[in-house]
């Protein structure tokens, strides 16, 4: 029930803090140490590379799960488009696992790759929110979102439960390893539920996010590096599915090697800044596109903002940033389709499960 709440799609952007701490429960043990099932830390363990299959916006969160494998447990890790792997598969490793990252659980697309690797005979697991869904069942082991029912078409707080979910295992594969991780998850993971809080709490995002920034323009384009560069793909297929407004994440630097001519008087151009290694980077990006004409919104963190930005993110982990920086993106793209009168919950062309390839 969506209560007083009058989209789906806000009540379950508002849910994200709460789906954060209900999965640092659903991962904890008895002694209060984030934990997988040992049958899923073997296969990891096993395991010489990982492929992430997926679509849409859980491809999105496998992008930032690839950071996480490589950067906390150190497995290298490719991340997949499901339509295109079951149809022209790579080269595989000796070793591989196969992690397939679906919110629903009944994706066609992804399902005709998981009955393909079965074949093979190679292990597979299944991370997603629906219990005894097709995938599930299907594949040899299964992680759950525990994110509750996502009933907006446009996905939110699955994608924020599918990075905390993978930034688990991740962090309890590394530590199992005896890989120095020199953080406390849990202790990140209940600072981002609050960061997550203060967002879709503040008056400064709702301003920003609900002022006519996007309410008349064709295009927009969304830019970050790293980290941020995940966030930003999906921040775009976000604003395109409710919206309709054309547009697109890019890396930073990539910008300047042709897509930059798209850039004209007024573009709406929303860059990320939450990786410190590369924020005087990006604001040289932004600087680039300004001087072309944007009309840039800076995204930042506490700790490198400056004067001038939108919105300036409280500090969390840096690993743990997509969790949180998605959030006003969410919500951007939920007021411009307010704007612009569109369906929220269900927008035109689209389904809440993708049962056909
Ligand atoms: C975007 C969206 C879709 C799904 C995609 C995969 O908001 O909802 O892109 O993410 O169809 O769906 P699942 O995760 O159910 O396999």
């Amino acid at each position: 029930e969506k209560g007083t709440y009058p989209h789906y799609m806000l009540k379950e952007i508002d849910e994200q803090p709460s789906v954060v701490r209900k999965i640092i429960q659903a991962y904890e043990n008895e002694q209060g140490e984030l934990a997988i099932d040992p049958a899923i830390a073997e296969a990891l363990h096993e395991a010489d590379r990982l492929y992430i299959i997926a679509a849409g916006t859980s491809y999105h969160a496998g992008l930032v799960g690839k950071e996480y494998f490589e950067k906390i447990a150190r497995i290298p890790v490719e991340v997949h488009i499901s339509s295109e792997f079951g149809y022209n598969m790579p080269l595989l490793s000796e070793k591989p696992l196969f992690i397939f990252i679906t919110q629903s659980g009944e994706t066609a697309d992804s399902r005709q790759v998981l009955v393909k690797i079965k074949e093979l005979g190679y292990p597979t697991l299944t991370i997603t929110n629906v219990p005894g869904s097709t995938l599930s069942r299907e594949a040899d082991y299964t992680m759950l979102l525990h994110a509750g029912p996502e009933i907006a078409v446009a996905s939110t707080k699955a994608y924020v439960a599918q990075v905390a979910v993978l930034a688990i295992a991740a962090y309890v594969e590394a530590k199992s390893q005896g890989i120095a991780v020199n953080f406390d998850l849990k202790k990140e993971l209940a600072i981002v539920a609050n960061a997550i809080q203060s967002i879709v709490d503040s008056k400064e995002v709702f301003e920003f996010a609900s002022k006519d920034y996007l309410s008349t323009t064709r295009n927009a384009f969304f830019i970050g590096r790293n980290m941020d560069y995940c966030v930003s793909v999906e921040g775009a297929l976000k604003l395109k599915e409710i919206s309709y407004i054309q547009a697109e994440g890019f890396a930073g630097g990539e910008l300047k090697h042709g897509t930059i001519a798209l850039i004209e008087e007024g573009t709406p151009v929303i860059a990320l800044v939450t990786q410190k290694s590369v924020s005087l980077n990006i604001r040289g990006n932004v600087k680039e596109v300004t001087a072309r004409g944007a009309n840039p919104c800076i995204i930042s963190m506490e700790g490198m903002e400056q004067e001038g930005d939108a919105i300036v993110l409280p500090q969390v982990h840096p690993l743990l940033t997509p969790l949180m920086s998605v959030v006003p993106l969410q919500l951007i793209s939920y007021y411009a389709a307010l704007y612009r009168g569109c369906d929220v919950d269900k927008p035109r062309n689209l389904a809440k499960s993708v049962t056909v390839e």
